[in-house]
């Protein structure tokens, strides 16, 4: 049996922090010592296999980004991080479990789309991973295959009202979904945009000659976010499903949320760091093809109209519930640039999986969340939402020793020039200064990332078969 402590750190969960040593006996977290106890840590720090010193570290359980894409087809293209690259980056930012998105083609069965994914993943992840299950076609066999996901360990599945004629649900679909949803206790998750009108007017501004990459965040207007996700809280309201609004990012969007929620309706809202922290003006209108490092769907927001502020608001009132990254990839060498000339052809997607949990810290830094929050959003809160809540989310006895020792002295400066892992050949965060810094990553008691050295492997990460949500009202 191989014991672990770590000593003399403060201990941060999702409602309150203190000093306290850790004990690991293999996977696991065995027990949580209070100073009072220091002289058992003491002997114990003699007698353990690995001690870790956490004196001066905020001790918090690590990270879940719980909507990643990794080697997505899209686009025409696909995702640049495979499962290897993808989770080996995550562990250098102190995530420790991703759910992935599996997913069922037009013309395809969900097992063979759920299969497909579990052979791209497996042997591959240096963290555990689970899946979301896209139903890219409702139809009569997808329905009858949703009522097996629950006993694979995928309790959430992932219906888009945007992209026509590629993973496009109409709404008489979008409605018997959620019937099933409602049914079998799985989770709906919506990319709520306007895709038919979103699509009409990408036609209209290409045969205008704007073909920039800021018109893609003129053609996916806020109006086409609020109306979707008012038309989805509708439908799951009918029907008594769960409803969980992926990538969020206009204000008036979280408006409808919070009346929902507030209405009793069990409705949740993710947002991810570029909606927080980039904006239309600054980033998707860099000038000249620039832009199309920024280009993702639902699009970065106005700062004039403080979209970004909102968002920092919702999270603090949690009328928006949690952050993932949404990460989707792409290299500007060969992907991004399949859009120059049309916008409508750039690959959708922004790559940060490596950056959450510091960019969420940096909002501690600036007063934005408290630290319990920053845990209870970028841990607690996922693990709970996707059925994983104490395995995953808490250092607790019992719990997996997914653990991250964040040093709150240390200083993290991101961007290609200064290192990033993710297998990108730019960084859509080139430039942001961290005030803190990912010390020591566990996963299951290996420790991945120790002193900026990566002491994990492929093959460590395994699947993990998620129950149905913790979170419901
Ligand atoms: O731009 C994005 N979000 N790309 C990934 C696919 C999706 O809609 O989540
Ligand atoms: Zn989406
Ligand atoms: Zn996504």
């Amino acid at each position: 049996m191989a014991t672990t402590l770590i000593q003399g750190g403060t201990v941060v969960s999702a409602t309150g922090r203190g000093t306290a040593d850790v004990l690991i006996e293999n996977e696991k977290i065995v027990a949580l010592l209070a100073p009072e106890s220091r002289l058992l840590g003491e002997d114990l720090a003699g007698s353990v296999d690995t001690l870790i010193d956490a004196t001066g570290k905020y001790v918090v359980p690590g990270g879940i980004d719980a909507h990643t894409h990794m080697q997505m087809p899209f686009g025409g293209t696909e995702a640049s991080d495979t499962f290897e690259t993808g989770t080996r980056a995550a562990a250098w930012g102190g995530t420790t479990t991703i759910v992935d998105f599996a997913i069922q083609k037009h013309g395809e069965r969900v097992f063979d789309g759920l299969e497909a994914w579990h052979d791209k993943a497996n042997g591959e992840c240096a963290i555990d991973y689970g899946f979301h299950q896209i139903i890219g076609e409702v139809n009569r066999d997808s329905l009858n295959a949703m009522d097996h996901l629950m006993d694979e360990g995928v309790s959430s599945f992932k219906l888009f009202m945007a992209y026509p004629g590629v993973f496009y649900s109409d709404d008489a679909q979008i409605y018997k979904a959620m019937r099933k949803s409602a049914d079998t206790g799985l989770l709906s998750m919506i990319h709520a945009e306007n895709g038919p009108a979103i699509d009409a007017m990408v036609e209209e501004l290409l045969s205008q000659g704007k073909t920039d990459p800021y018109y893609h965040g003129v053609a996916r207007a806020w109006q086409m976010e609020e109306e979707a996700t008012h038309r989805a809280i509708m439908l799951a309201n009918l029907t008594n499903a769960p409803l969980y609004v992926v990538h969020v990012s206009a204000k008036q969007a979280v408006a409808q949320l919070a009346a929902a929620r507030d209405n009793g309706q069990n409705v949740f809202g993710e947002t991810c760091p570029q909606y927080l922290y980039l904006s239309m003006e600054d980033q998707l209108g860099a000038g000249g093809f620039e832009g199309a490092k920024w280009v993702c769907s639902t699009p970065l927001r106005s700062r004039e109209e403080h979209h970004q502020d909102h968002m920092w608001q919702a999270l603090r009132t949690n009328d928006i519930q949690m952050v993932a990254t949404d990460h989707c990839p792409f290299c500007f060498k060969g992907q991004k640039e399949m859009g120059v000339g049309d916008f409508s052809k750039i690959p959708n997607g922004i790559g940060s999986v490596e950056h959450r949990m510091d960019l969420m810290y940096q909002g501690v830094v600036n007063g934005q969340i408290s630290l319990e929050r920053w845990v209870e959003i970028t841990s607690t809160t996922p693990a709970r939402m996707f059925g994983m809540y104490g395995r995953k989310g808490v250092i607790a006895p019992g719990a997996d020793a997914d653990i991250v020792l964040y040093d709150p002295s240390g200083h993290t400066s991101i961007g290609l020039g200064k290192t990033h892992h993710m297998n990108m050949d730019h960084s859509a965060w080139e430039g942001f200064e961290i005030d803190g810094h990912v010390d020591t990553v566990l996963s299951r008691g290996r420790i991945l990332i120790n002193d900026n050295t990566y002491l994990g492997s492929k093959g460590h990460g395994r699947y993990i078969k998620r129950d149905a949500c913790q979170y419901l009202i």
